[in-house]
């Protein structure tokens, strides 16, 4: 009696025990259910959130120009201005990305046309405030006119940000920065952009001027290197810097110098100077073995994507391309002037073309960045000497960086 006593309590507490094993189990199957559908639960709605900040940012863009407000203008050196700009409707603004320029149809007493010009935002991506800084160039319309002429409260026509040229914070890939005079727009925007994300990217910018004089917001650039100890910042003048200003290098910015301070080639470079510099950088960067899919510029002007375009036009050559049967002889109709003419050997583009022509075609960057000279193509085709910033739309090309492709016909 007393064994099947026991036996029956070992038999009941097993029990017990397996279906409390089993009750367990289930619980904390449940539970591991439970947590994965959470996962799932907040990754959708961080999709949703990031979907619908990126509609709001799309519903926030605009077409055509749009009023901004001058708000302040700060003088960065003897030669260079910034200007803050404000959305006089006073809504918010698109958050640019960091590289983008700003497009501006100027009204220059004394101009016919409404003068379109371009300058990159130098500031971090904000939705309240745009800041240009521009250059004062001599017998320059719209940068003597932005100078002399624009004051605080006077409101300019501005298109929305554009451009390519453009760094992604999250990719993390180690990054050097090269600005040459006010270059240094965009890429200061770069490192503002690289150190509000938090980045971890090892950065180096490399900032060369003529003169000590013709530094700009390096006060902004100590505060940068302060605030983020991935960038390391080197400065340095063409000409010995007579008022006792230390720099890191004497010289324009040179390959063996980036040899120096770099553990190797194997970073993502942005380049933005003068034609020389981007040039030779260009190409020292490529014999270094850097690969052209690293290697970013912006031109400031058609004399600058044409240098770049050279120096990168000599990889095609290398590559087996020839880079002369580009620019063989085809005929280029214009159908509004109903004028004509062959290709040349030489000429760089259809704009010059065009205006070699007397035919007038609206032209702002003239460096394939702005879309103001889109014009439509009637029949035939062009090719880029370097692929646009600005996509056009089927049937129609920017003819400040295109070639004729064959026979042409323009709409223009
Ligand atoms: C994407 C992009 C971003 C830019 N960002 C900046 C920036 O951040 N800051 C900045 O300062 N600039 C920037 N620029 C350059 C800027 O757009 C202007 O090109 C610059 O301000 C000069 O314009 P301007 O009207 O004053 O000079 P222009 O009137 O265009 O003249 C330029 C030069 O050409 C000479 N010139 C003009 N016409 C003739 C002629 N018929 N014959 C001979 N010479 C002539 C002038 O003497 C002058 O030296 C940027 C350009 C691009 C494309
Ligand atoms: S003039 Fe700006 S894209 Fe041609």
């Amino acid at each position: 009696m007393l064994v099947a006593g026991i036996l029956l309590g070992i038999v009941v507490s097993l029990y017990l025990l397996i279906a409390g094993y089993g009750m367990l189990s289930r619980v904390l199957a449940q539970r591991q259910i439970d947590r994965v559908l959470e996962d799932l639960l907040r990754a959708r709605l961080r999709t949703a959130l990031a979907e619908q900040a990126d509609r709001e940012q799309v519903c926030l863009h605009w077409n055509g120009v749009r009023k901004f407000q001058v708000d302040r203008k700060v003088d960065e050196s003897h030669d260079t201005t910034s200007f803050y700009l404000r959305p006089h409707d006073g809504k918010p603004l698109p958050l640019f990305h960091a590289g983008q320029f700003l497009t501006f149809r100027l009204h220059v007493q004394g101009e016919q046309r409404p003068v379109v010009r371009c300058y990159s935002l130098s500031n971090v991506p904000d939705s309240e405030t745009y800041r240009i800084t521009v250059k004062r160039v001599n017998n320059g319309v719209a940068s003597q006119f932005l100078h002399d002429c624009v004051q605080a409260g006077d409101l300019l026509d501005v298109m929305a940000p554009r451009g390519d040229f453009c760094i992604e914070p999250s990719h993390n890939r180690p990054t050097v920065l090269l600005a040459g005079g006010v270059g240094i727009t965009p890429l200061l925007s770069m490192a503002y952009s690289l150190t509000s994300s938090g980045s971890a990217a090892e950065t180096w910018l490399v900032y060369s001027v003529k003169t000590a004089p013709d530094f700009l917001l390096t006060d902004e650039l100590q505060t940068l290197t302060e605030d983020n100890q991935n960038l390391h910042v080197r400065v340095g003048t063409s000409t010995p810097a007579e008022d006792g200003t230390e720099t890191d290098f004497q010289g324009r910015i040179s390959i063996d110098y980036l040899k120096r301070i770099l553990a190797s080639n194997n970073y993502e470079f942005y380049i933005c100077g003068p034609p020389p510099m981007m040039k030779s950088l260009v190409a020292d960067l490529r014999e270094w073995g850097v690969p052209p899919t690293s290697i970013h510029t912006e031109a400031f002007g058609a004399s600058s994507v044409q240098v770049v375009s050279a120096a990168m036009k000599k990889d095609a050559e290398t590559d087996g391309r020839n880079s002369s049967d580009v620019t063989t002889g085809p005929a280029v109709k214009f159908a509004k002037s109903s004028k004509d003419g062959t290709w040349t050997d030489g000429t760089p583009n259809l704009l010059s073309f065009a205006e070699s022509l007397d035919i007038e075609i609206d032209a702002g960057c003239r460096a394939g960045s702005c879309g103001s000279c889109v014009t439509a193509i009637r029949s035939g085709s062009v090719k880029y000497l370097e692929t646009p910033g600005y996509e056009c739309e089927d049937n129609t090309c920017l003819p400040c960086v295109a070639v004729p492709d064959g026979q042409l016909e323009l709409d223009a």
